[in-house]
């Protein structure tokens, strides 16, 4: 549906407007890097170190800068990523396993660092979230029955834990597109809602494809354009906080 893709230009564009950005990614198929431009290789060595935390090779990191120096890397324009998907195996007290994100958040508190966390899909990481655990949830829905119907969940889950959401229709190839999930989704959701447009976007597509970053490959095409303009809307929301 587009987290990663969106979130890892996100990412960049805050980064770029002179944020401090870390770039969280939480899923145990962590693909982030590819986005934020890191390339396939230096993407893979994140994931190698993940899975070493398994087989016992990598040592357990139980503080978050200790998490971030073994399961991070710097990304172009600036923006630290840190791998914190989840493993199997859960040694008590430790936040480095990534069980929820808001683990490492929480020992964050305090630092002016922005976070853009790339989710798993579905709601399972909303759902471990404590009350307030994030800041903003940006909701990625396309305009499909199936997509909306997760969305949906997603953004109930947001609202029961009392973090604002912004929800995102990607892929969009008409303003039809838009007007469907905003009448499909609002009344359902039931809260004022602002809902941001990120086209369908060949040069995107491509860009995945090839491994590559859109921010670095295509960055004057549409999606790029409507993700820095998402970005702006974030800085401001931040801002006003
Ligand atoms: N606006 C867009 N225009 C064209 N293609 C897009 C757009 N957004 C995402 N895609 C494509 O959709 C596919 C899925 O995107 P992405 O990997 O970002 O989704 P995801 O939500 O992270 O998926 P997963 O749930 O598997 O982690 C990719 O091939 C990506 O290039
Ligand atoms: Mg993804």
């Amino acid at each position: 549906m587009g987290k990663t893709t969106i979130a890892g230009t996100l990412a960049r564009a805050l980064s770029r407007s002179g944020h401090d950005v870390l770039a969280l990614d939480c899923d145990a198929n962590p693909m982030l890097g590819i986005s934020l431009g890191l390339g396939a290789e230096r993407t893979e060595e994140l994931v190698s170190a993940r899975e070493g935390l398994e087989s016992g090779d990598t040592p357990h990191q139980p503080t978050a800068a200790g998490m971030e120096e073994t399961f991070g890397t710097d990304a172009p324009d600036g923006v630290r990523l840190v791998v914190a998907a989840r493993v199997e195996q859960v040694e008590p007290g430790c936040m480095c396993c990534g069980v929820s994100p808001h683990q490492l958040l929480r020992d964050m508190e305090g630092e002016s660092r922005m976070v853009v966390g790339d989710l798993e899909a579905g709601t399972g990481t909303l759902m471990r979230m404590p009350q307030g655990g994030a800041n903003l949830a940006l909701v990625i829905t396309q305009p499909t029955a199936k997509a909306m119907q997760v969305a949906r969940h997603a953004l109930e889950a947001a609202k029961q834990r009392a973090i604002p959401a912004v929800l995102i229709a990607n892929r969009v190839r008409t303003d039809a597109d838009v007007e469907l999930i905003r009448t499909t989704m609002g009344p359902q959701v039931g809260i004022p809602m602002a809902i941001l447009a990120v086209p369908e976007d060949a040069a995107v597509a491509q860009a995945d494809q090839d491994g590559l970053a859109p921010a670095d490959v295509a960055p004057e095409s549409p999606a790029v354009l409507a993700v820095q303009r998402l970005g702006q809307s974030v800085s401001e929301f931040a801002g006003a906080r």
